[in-house]
C-alpha cells in the first residue's frame, strides 16, 4: 500500500487553517514564521518557495529573509538576534546547509530555543531525547505521523535506521525507541561503518532509509510485507524532464513496492509531510503550547 504524504499534509494543513480562523475570528494574531535562506542553492530554494506556500494555505503571516553566499558568520548571528527579539515572530528556521565558511552549529545554537520550530536546537534535541515537550524536528515528527495516520504496528516491531544525520537518523531512531505510539520499537542504527547491512536490513518490519544514496534499498534487503519509509530526495539529471532532473529516493521502489506491505514513495511521502510538521510546530508556538510565551 502506498503511504500517501501528500494527502495527510494536505489534510494537516487544512485541519491547521480551520483552526487559525478561529483564532483569528476570536481577536488573536496569526502565526508568524520566519525563514533565513542563503545562496541560490536548487533544492533549498525549493523548500523555501514550499514554506512560503504552505504558510498561505495556513493562514500564517510569512517572512523571507534572504542573504548571498558572502554572507558573514556574524550577519547572519544578527539576523538571528533580530528574529529572536521580534515579538511578532512566532518561530523562525535557518535553511541548511549553509555556505562552508559558516559554522552552521554556532547559527543553530545562536536561535531562541522556544522559537526553534525546526527542532535542531540542543535544547530541543535533548528534550526530544528524554521524552519532553519540545519541537520535534520536522522530518522525523512527519515520519511519526504517516506511521501513526497509516496505523503501522512499530510496538515490539524491528526497526533500522540508515543514516545517522542530525537532521533525520538520530533523531527518528530517538522517537522510535521512546515508549509512546507510534514508537517503542527495537531500533537498529546502520551507517557508513556498518557491516552487514543487507543482513541487517533483511530482519526489519520496518525500513527508514534517509541515506542520501538513491536506489541503495533494493528488494534483496527487504522482509516481504515489511514498511518501508523513503527519506530520500537525491536530484537526479533527467533530460526527459523540463527542469533537468528527478527527485530519486534511496529505494529501488520499483522492484521493493511489490514486496512490502507499505511504502512511502518518492517525490509525495516524506516530502510533504516535512513541511505540514513545520506547519504545526509555527502554530504550537503561535498558541505557546510548548513553552510559555517569550
Ligand atoms: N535542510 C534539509 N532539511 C531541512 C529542514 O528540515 N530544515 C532546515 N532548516 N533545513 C533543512
Amino acid at each position: 500500500m502506498l503511504i500517501d504524504g501528500k494527502k495527510v499534509s494536505a489534510d494537516i494543513k487544512s485541519e491547521i487553517a480551520a483552526t487559525v480562523a478561529q483564532m483569528v475570528a476570536d481577536g488573536q494574531k496569526r502565526p508568524h514564521l520566519a525563514a533565513i535562506l542563503v545562496g541560490h542553492d536548487g533544492g533549498s530554494e525549493t523548500y523555501v518557495a514550499n514554506k512560503v506556500k504552505a504558510c498561505e494555505a495556513c493562514g500564517f503571516k510569512s517572512t523571507l529573509i534572504r542573504f548571498e553566499d558572502d554572507v558573514t558568520e556574524t550577519e547572519l548571528l544578527e539576523a538571528i538576534d533580530r528574529l529572536n527579539k521580534d515579538t511578532d515572530v512566532d518561530g523562525f528556521i535557518v535553511q541548511l546547509p549553509l555556505p562552508r565558511h559558516i559554522n552552521e552549529q554556532h547559527i543553530i545554537e545562536a536561535i531562541d530555543y522556544r522559537k526553534d520550530v525546526d527542532g535542531f536546537h540542543p535544547v530541543n534535541v535533548g528534550r526530544m531525547s528524554i521524552g519532553l515537550p519540545c519541537f520535534v524536528s520536522a522530518t522525523p515528527a512527519g515520519i511519526m505521523e504517516l506511521l501513526g495516520r497509516y496505523d503501522i504496528p512499530t510496538r515490539g516491531a524491528r526497526c533500522v535506521v540508515l543514516g545517522r544525520s542530525n537532521i533525520v537518523g538520530k533523531p527518528v531512531a530517538n522517537l522510535m525507541m521512546q515508549k509512546a505510539k507510534p514508537g517503542n520499537a527495537t531500533v537498529t542504527v546502520c551507517h557508513s561503518a556498518t557491516p552487514d547491512i543487507k543482513e541487517i536490513c533483511r530482519e526489519a518490519d520496518i525500513i527508514i532509509a534517509a541515506l542520501g544514496s538513491p536506489g541503495f534499498v533494493t528488494a534483496d534487503m527487504v522482509k516481504p510485507g515489511a514498511v518501508i519509509i523513503d527519506v530520500g530526495t537525491t536530484r537526479v539529471p533527467d533530460a526527459s524532464r523540463k527542469n533537468g532532473y528527478r527527485l530519486s529516493g534511496d529505494v529501488d521502489f520499483a522492484n521493493v513496492e511489490p514486496l512490502c506491505s507499505h511504502i512511502s514513495p518518492v517525490p509525495g511521502g516524506v516530502g510533504p509531510m516535512t513541511i505540514a510538521s513545520l506547519m504545526k510546530n509555527t502554530l504550537l508556538a503561535a498558541r505557546h503550547e510548548i513553552y510559555p510565551a517569550v
